[in-house]
């Protein structure tokens, strides 16, 4: 049986990882745990996105680097950890092109300073748990057929998909060499509240509120396999029970789109509610230079824990957009610490020249 009572959440003030915790604080019932979240605040971390569970009584925030060993292993210590799930990234394919280090520092070294500081703390125990979170950009890019399964063989093209995937590996390697109990899961594209607005569907909602020019890149015919973050979440938690030791498990949403039929989709959905004409959004659709190395296409085969974890998906698309375009209509304080300072200046200095 896993001890899965204090549970070490890396990263926990980002995107996927605020919802893990909220998540497994209002919907799976049962968990009387110890959540410790511990994120380095980076910019794509934000205080207001753990602000409403702050105060409960089984979460507690520690702030801080997984690159920091001996901060890792006075909080290994101190709460006696036995669990962790560990989202703490550099999560941006777009960044990792600017400026690939921090992705090389986090998502390897953290990984590594993480699962050797497990190591040394666990000995043998056989109850514990690393589950690390990855994404399907690690295996590279599909043609217009196919789907990625946890067979496929690896072929990152990106600075962050390298990163991501060199990550993966050392995971792997520390349950054949050392026996650490772990648990990988690959994740299509998340989208959902809390998402920093560097990434597609956030960026678009709030450019359209601000009546700002919405950037395709290339064609736009480049197609991801779009995941609610409930979605994604809910099978997290079905691994961390049930999951096989040394398993990798595929999470999808089974929901391909092109990204400029999204977009024309988002701006029906968005344009609906801002009560704007969809048209005079559309026209503000411009075609931007392409991303160096995009991927064409990502699609999962999430059959594995749907057979043998009883896990599914209970969002569809429509109900998980509409779900996000209000969301971050009613959270414009939310919107409006991001969108302003140092975000702000880096989109002026690096994105607005990119026609
Ligand atoms: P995010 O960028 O929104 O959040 C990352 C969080 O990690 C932030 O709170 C940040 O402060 C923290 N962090 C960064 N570097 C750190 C460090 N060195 N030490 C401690 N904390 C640090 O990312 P996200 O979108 O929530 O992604 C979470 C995980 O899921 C990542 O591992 C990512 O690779 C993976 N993933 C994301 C997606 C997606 O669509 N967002 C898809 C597949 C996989
Ligand atoms: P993104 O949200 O950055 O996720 P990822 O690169 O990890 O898949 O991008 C999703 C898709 O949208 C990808 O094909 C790139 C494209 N895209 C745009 O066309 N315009 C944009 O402004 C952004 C951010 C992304």
């Amino acid at each position: 049986m896993r001890a899965l009572k204090n549970i070490l959440v890396t990263g926990g003030a980002g995107f996927i990882g605020s919802n893990f915790i909220r998540y497994l604080l209002t919907k799976t019932g049962s968990f009387s745990g110890k959540i410790i979240n511990l994120d380095a605040l980076t910019y794509a971390g934000n205080k207001m996105s753990i602000s409403d569970f702050e105060n409960d009584a089984r979460y507690v925030f520690e702030h801080g680097n997984i690159c920091d060993r001996e901060l890792l292993e006075s909080v290994f210590k101190k709460y006696n950890i036995d669990t962790i799930v560990h989202f703490a990234a550099e999560s941006h394919v777009d960044r990792s092109i600017l400026g690939p280090e921090s992705f090389i520092k986090t998502n390897i070294i953290g990984t590594f300073t993480l699962l050797d500081v497990a190591r040394n703390f666990w000995k043998e125990r056989n109850d514990v748990l690393f589950h690390h979170i990855s994404t399907d950009e690690v295996y590279g890019s599909l043609g217009k057929t196919g789907y990625f399964t946890e067979k496929t063989a690896y072929d990152p093209r990106s600075p962050y998909s390298s990163s991501k995937a060199g990550s993966d590996h050392l995971v792997k390697a520390y349950y054949h060499t050392y026996n650490l109990p772990v648990t990988i899961s690959n994740c299509s594209n998340n989208y959902g509240p809390y998402q920093f607005p560097e990434k597609l569907i956030p960026l678009m909602i709030l450019n359209m509120i601000e009546d700002k020019s919405l950037p395709v890149y290339g064609d736009g015919k480049y197609i991801r396999d779009w995941l609610y973050v409930e979605d994604h979440n809910s099978a997290v938690w079905v691994i961390l029970n049930n999951g096989k030791q040394g398993e990798t498990y595929n999470i999808g949403g089974e929901n391909e789109w092109e990204n400029i039929k999204l977009l024309n989709r988002l701006i029906d959905i968005t344009a609906n509610k801002l009560k704007k004409n969809a048209d005079k959004i559309r026209g503000l659709i411009t075609y931007v230079k392409d991303r160096p190395g995009h991927d064409r296409r990502y699609a999962i085969d999430c059959s594995k824990i749907k057979n043998e974890l009883g896990w599914k998906q209970s969002f569809d698309f429509e109900k998980g957009l509409e779900n996000t375009v209000d969301w971050y209509l009613s959270n414009k304080n939310w919107v409006d610490s991001i969108r302003s300072g140092e975000y702000q200046l880096w989109v002026e200095k690096n994105y607005n020249n990119r026609k």
